[in-house]
């Protein structure tokens, strides 16, 4: 869909052809979902005291807040203001986006603090406080995600091109530390059913990233599947 042509510099719609794929911020709001779905019950499962266990559970919650903190920091970056030049008819829900998003900051801010207190110690009341929030936060992204996939992408994927939806997921490779690689790259893998999986690998990642995935990555990630979920990990997709 994305079309080079020399730049006028009047207006980015003549640089590339409007019209994106937008099926990647269906995985990435799975991924979300499915994190706050299942945290809550892994802090809640920690035994009192136990500073190992709670140091892997915390470690978990902090990468799913910081990735929804990017993915928003994202949006608001790249969406918004954009969306509303293209289309202004979308101004009252992107005011809605807007006031989500502010919602779901606060609840992460609490919920980010409680990590903090909760890792030092393992005390159970301060976990259940954390469960509690991290339950919070799941169910105001559930209302969000919702309206998102229903008010907003549509249009997106109609009157972006595919290199300005493209910075969204540049933003948030750039603000990810590397070490987190493997596992976002497994979520993801994991948030494409099964049965699509092989064909959405050869169509999304370059031979060199599925080759770093298959040799050192899988590996990791795994790893981090098993620490966390000894018993086997719930299903994503
Ligand atoms: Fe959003």
């Amino acid at each position: 869909m994305t079309k080079r042509l020399p730049s006028t510099g009047a207006d980015d719609r003549v640089v590339d052809e409007t019209g994106c794929d937008t099926s990647d911020i269906l995985l990435v709001h799975r991924i979300f979902r499915w994190g706050f779905r299942e945290m809550p019950a892994l802090v809640r499962a920690v035994p009192a005291g136990d500073l190992e266990r709670a140091e892997i559970v915390a470690a978990a919650v902090e990468l799913i807040d910081k990735a929804l903190h990017i993915h928003h920091e994202g949006e608001d970056r790249f969406i918004w203001d954009r969306l509303e030049r293209r289309e202004p008819g979308c101004s009252l829900h992107v005011d809605v986006m807007k006031a989500q998003h502010a919602q779901v900051a606060e609840l992460l801010d609490v919920a980010d603090g409680l990590v903090a207190e909760w890792r030092t110690g393992a005390d159970p009341v301060t976990g259940e406080r954390l469960a509690t929030a991290l339950e919070s936060v799941g169910t105001t992204l559930g209302v969000h995600l919702g309206r998102e996939e229903a008010d907003i992408v549509p249009i997106v994927s109609r009157v972006f091109t595919q290199a300005e939806w493209d910075e969204i997921g540049e933003h948030a490779r750039g603000e990810f530390p590397k070490e987190t690689m493997p596992v976002q790259m497994g979520l993801m893998i994991d948030a494409v059913p099964a049965g699509e999986r092989d064909e959405w690998l050869h169509e999304n990642l370059p031979l060199p990233v599925r080759a770093l995935w298959s040799l050192v990555m899988r590996r990791k990630y795994t790893a981090w599947q098993r620490s966390l979920f000894p018993e086997g990990m719930p299903a994503l997709a």
